[in-house]
C-alpha cells in the first residue's frame, strides 16, 4: 500500500513538482493533497493538472488568529490522511500545536545551509558574510523555526559577484534534487544526513 504525502506550498510549487514527478514507478509514496494559504498560487494549477486534490485555505480572513488558520488547515489534512507532509516553500510560521500534531512526519525544505541563516534572506546573507558556499538543506519540522534535524543538504560555491538571485537560480535545481532523495529515505525510515554535491 502506496504511503499518502501531503505537500503545502505559498506560492509556484516548483518544488512541489519535483516531488510529484519522482513519486511515480516503484516509489513507495503518492501525492494525495497539495495546500496552499494563498488561493492564487501558481503551484495549485500545477497540481490540479496532474491530477492531485489540491485545497486553498486563505489565512487573510483568520488575521492573528495563527492558531484558528493553523487547526483548518489541520482538519483538512485530516481528511487527506498523509503518512507524511511536505512544506515546499510553505511561507508561513506554524504554531507549536501544528508542529506537535505533525511532528515525526513533516519535512521542509530550507534555502541555506542550516543551521546557518534561519529565516528569510538567506543567501544575501550567505554573501553578506563573505561565506565560501551556500546551499539548501532538508529537515524535520520542530516547533523551532528551521531548527529541526537536518536530514540532507546540497551546495555550491559563493562566485565573486555573486547576487542572491543568481545564487537562487543556482540552488533551486539542488532543492528539485535533494528533495525527492530525502523523501524517499524518509519513507524508508532512513534518518542519516545525505549530502548531494
Ligand atoms: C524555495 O527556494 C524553498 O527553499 C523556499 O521557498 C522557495 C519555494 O519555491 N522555502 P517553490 O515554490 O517550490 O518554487
Amino acid at each position: 500500500m502506496s504511503k499518502r504525502v501531503a505537500i503545502l506550498i505559498s506560492g509556484g510549487g516548483s518544488n512541489m513538482v519535483s516531488l510529484c514527478e519522482d513519486m511515480v514507478g516503484d516509489h513507495p509514496a503518492r501525492p494525495c493533497l497539495v495546500l496552499s494559504n494563498n488561493p492564487d498560487a501558481g503551484g495549485l494549477a500545477k497540481a490540479a493538472a496532474r491530477g492531485i486534490e489540491t485545497v486553498a485555505i486563505d489565512h487573510r480572513p483568520f488575521g492573528k488568529d495563527r492558531a484558528a488558520f493553523d487547526a483548518a488547515v489541520t482538519d483538512a489534512l485530516e481528511r487527506a490522511e498523509p503518512d507524511v507532509i511536505c512544506l515546499a516553500g510553505f511561507m508561513r510560521i506554524l504554531t507549536p500545536e501544528f508542529t506537535a500534531r505533525w511532528e515525526g512526519r513533516m519535512l521542509n525544505i530550507h534555502p541555506s545551509l542550516l543551521p546557518k541563516y534561519k529565516g528569510l534572506n538567506t543567501h544575501a546573507r550567505a554573501i553578506e558574510a563573505g561565506d565560501a558556499e551556500a546551499g539548501c538543506s532538508v529537515h524535520e519540522v520542530t516547533a523551532e523555526l528551521d531548527g529541526g534535524p537536518i536530514l540532507g543538504q546540497a551546495r555550491v560555491p559563493i562566485l565573486e559577484g555573486d547576487t542572491p538571485d543568481g545564487l537562487a537560480a543556482r540552488i533551486l535545481p539542488l532543492e528539485h534534487k535533494l528533495y525527492p532523495a530525502v523523501l524517499r529515505r524518509f519513507i524508508k525510515g532512513e534518518r542519516e544526513l545525505l549530502n548531494l554535491s
